[in-house]
């Protein structure tokens, strides 16, 4: 495998991670070497949308231990998207045991530590009984996937644009934003495509309410650095990002202020450095942001201390992130899980 040219595609790998929940039960977990699975035609998740999905990543260390970041964050997140959806989902015993057989199965496929790139898990959950009427599903399988992702290692993406979505929202207020769950990709992926064509990174979602305030990028969320303040939207609509957490947890341990609060569209351009975190870009720090009604509402460049990348807060906050995913800083905190291999 060429681990410098992976991208965030999907591959087959060797197995996939199953459980099925019938008659108020979950299966044993079980490998299945097929990436294809047999689900009513008419089942609630290709009908009616029901599913939530989690993504984490499995990390080889410098000292080549293998760690996974806060599983137990994505475990609960799970928990909160099936609950909104009404479906089972796994205990989190059963969540981090499929993780582990899920690295351990594709062990093969998790990249070297030099090559930056890691072991992308994709656990998710789906009705998969027949049925015509609206109900939430009681059928349901829980199936964990691993596919390697190239990765940003080594610096953050510095170039990045976003585009301001005027044309559509992502959710309603008082929508689905806080949850991971398809419908909230399917409203958004063509405007991503589009906005990709045109060379944006990213499309960036307002409140859908008053289309004031800043939501979140896409898929991650948005943080402003000023001075030494670290700066997030406080929105209900948008995803608790489990990036995001860790790192104002790493921002405030190095002695930013670290706020969240309603950040106004005007108030874009006051910020030194915007960046956009998630699990799978961990960073990527914002260049420029235009807005199809304002034109250039951000523009990185006129903020002229942090002409240097190296030593920019997002660079820092980067730096501290990955090395404790990758074990070459100390996980003061216990985020990290370590897979036991063989
Ligand atoms: C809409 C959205 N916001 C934020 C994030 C970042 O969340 P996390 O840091 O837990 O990956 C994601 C990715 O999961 C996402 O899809």
């Amino acid at each position: 495998m060429n681990w410098n040219e992976l991208k965030f595609k999907y591959t087959k790998t060797n197995a996939i991670i199953c459980s099925y929940y019938t008659d108020g039960q979950w299966s044993p977990l079980q490998v299945v070497r097929d990436d294809k699975i047999s689900i009513n035609a008419l089942s609630a998740s290709l009908q009616y949308g029901i599913q939530a999905f989690e993504g984490l990543k499995a990390y080889r260390g410098a000292d080549e231990k293998v760690r996974l970041f806060r599983p137990w964050e994505n475990s609960a997140r799970l928990r909160r998207s099936a609950d909104f959806l009404g479906i089972a989902s796994p205990p989190e015993s059963m969540f981090i045991e499929a993780c582990k057989m899920a690295v351990r199965e594709n062990i093969q496929f998790l990249p070297p530590y030099e090559s930056g790139a890691t072991l992308y898990l994709r656990p998710f959950v789906i009705g998969i009984g027949g049925q015509i009427d609206l109900v939430s599903p009681n059928e349901v399988v829980f199936i964990v996937a691993a596919i390697p992702v190239s990765s940003f290692a080594g610096s953050i993406e510095y170039n990045s644009k976003a585009l301001i979505a005027r044309d559509h929202d992502r959710t309603a207020p008082m929508g689905t934003g806080a949850y991971k769950i398809g419908g909230n990709y399917a409203a958004s992926i063509v405007a991503g495509v589009k906005a990709k064509q045109q060379g944006y990174a990213s499309v960036l979602y307002l409140d859908s309410g008053s289309r004031r305030y800043i939501d979140e990028f896409s898929s991650s969320n948005f943080f402003g650095i000023k001075g030494s303040e670290y700066i997030t939207p406080e929105s209900s609509n948008i995803l608790p990002s489990i990036t995001n957490d860790s790192l104002m947890k790493i921002a405030s341990k190095s002695g930013l202020t670290v706020t969240k609060r309603a950040v106004g569209l005007e108030e874009l351009d006051s910020f030194d450095e915007i960046g956009a975190c998630g699990t799978a870009v961990v960073i990527l720090r914002m260049a420029q942001i235009d807005d199809p009604l304002n034109g250039i509402v951000y523009s990185q460049k006129k903020n002229k201390n942090t002409a240097n990348h190296n030593n920019s807060t997002c660079q820092l906050l980067y730096n501290k992130l990955i090395g404790i995913q990758f074990g070459t800083e100390e996980d003061t905190n216990n985020w990290c899980l370590t897979v036991p291999i063989n």
